[in-house]
């Protein structure tokens, strides 16, 4: 891939590059935009490094990529329903994200992507790491492939909202997203295959016995979770980290209490998995 406007600077051969040459406070041209989404399909998480955005700015980047969705369960910003904080300091029971997930799967159309700026990091940890669906499923067997493809699992949001929502000691009676996805899906824009079931959403495999959709789960739970998918993201402050939310897990670290971590995401709307 040949760019002119950005530079891409590949975090490891799988997957994530950092890119430079680019002003997120600023309005990207059309060539700047293509570039920047180009780079996303091909690295799947990309990352950009002092950007000090506002709000606005921050959602004017974002909806350069598709319309922004307001999160079905967390509270927002004041005044920017689509700007969700995610906040970690010494008074927290809890972190978004601690364990691997794609954003919001249980959503009959989950995310396109998320856009995640830090204005405050720890002096050390809170990295993120992320994981490419694509390079787990090339890595299952052929006859694997074939078990799979054709099977529907349900991503719940329920179980995961109401657990967190009780470690704040809360009891949260509100529906939540549930919707069936197939376990291999197909991205809309690179045409690949890759492994859409995580730990967070996904509950049962449709028309599967129990224990045997149980065991699959579990197994394609630890397959992609193997390191030669992950890259690990160090955030410094005003670091900004966009990732297919299509191809990509992503785990956030809790190993700095009781320092704070702080920042804004936005979501960009996605299509129905096929
Ligand atoms: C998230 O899951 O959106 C949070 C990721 C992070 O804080 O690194």
């Amino acid at each position: 891939m040949k760019y002119e406007t950005i530079q891409v600077q590949p975090l490891t051969p799988t997957l994530g590059a950092e890119i430079h040459g680019i002003d997120l406070t600023q309005v990207l041209d059309n060539r700047q935009s293509q570039e920047v989404h180009n780079a996303l399909l091909t690295h799947q998480v990309i990352f950009f490094r002092n950007q000090k955005i506002s709000f606005e700015q921050h959602k004017a980047f974002g909806r350069l990529f598709g319309e922004l969705e307001v999160h079905p369960y967390a509270p927002s910003q004041a005044g920017h329903p689509e700007v969700l904080p995610i906040h970690a300091d010494a008074n927290s029971k809890q972190i978004a994200g601690e364990r691997w997930h794609s954003d919001v799967s249980c959503d009959p159309e989950p995310p396109m992507g998320s856009i995640l700026h830090l204005h405050e990091v720890p002096p050390t940890g809170g990295d993120t790491l992320f994981a490419s669906m694509y390079a787990a499923y090339d890595a299952l067997s052929d006859k694997m492939k074939d078990y799979l493809e054709g099977l529907i699992a349900i991503h719940d949001g329920g179980p995961n909202y109401r657990r967190r929502a009780a470690i704040e000691g809360k009891d949260d009676q509100r529906t939540f997203p549930r919707a069936e996805h197939p376990v291999v899906r197909t991205h809309p824009q690179t045409g690949r295959k890759l492994l859409f079931v995580n730990p967070v959403f996904t509950t049962t495999v449709r028309d599967l016995p129990e224990a045997e959709g149980e065991a699959i789960l579990k197994f394609l739970f630890d397959h992609c979770n193997q390191p030669q998918f992950q890259a690990r993201f160090s955030w410094r402050e005003n670091s900004v980290a966009f990732w297919d939310n299509r191809c990509v897990q992503h785990i956030a670290m809790w190993d700095y209490f009781p320092q704070t971590r702080s920042g804004n995401r936005v979501t960009v709307k996605g299509d129905k998995p096929v």
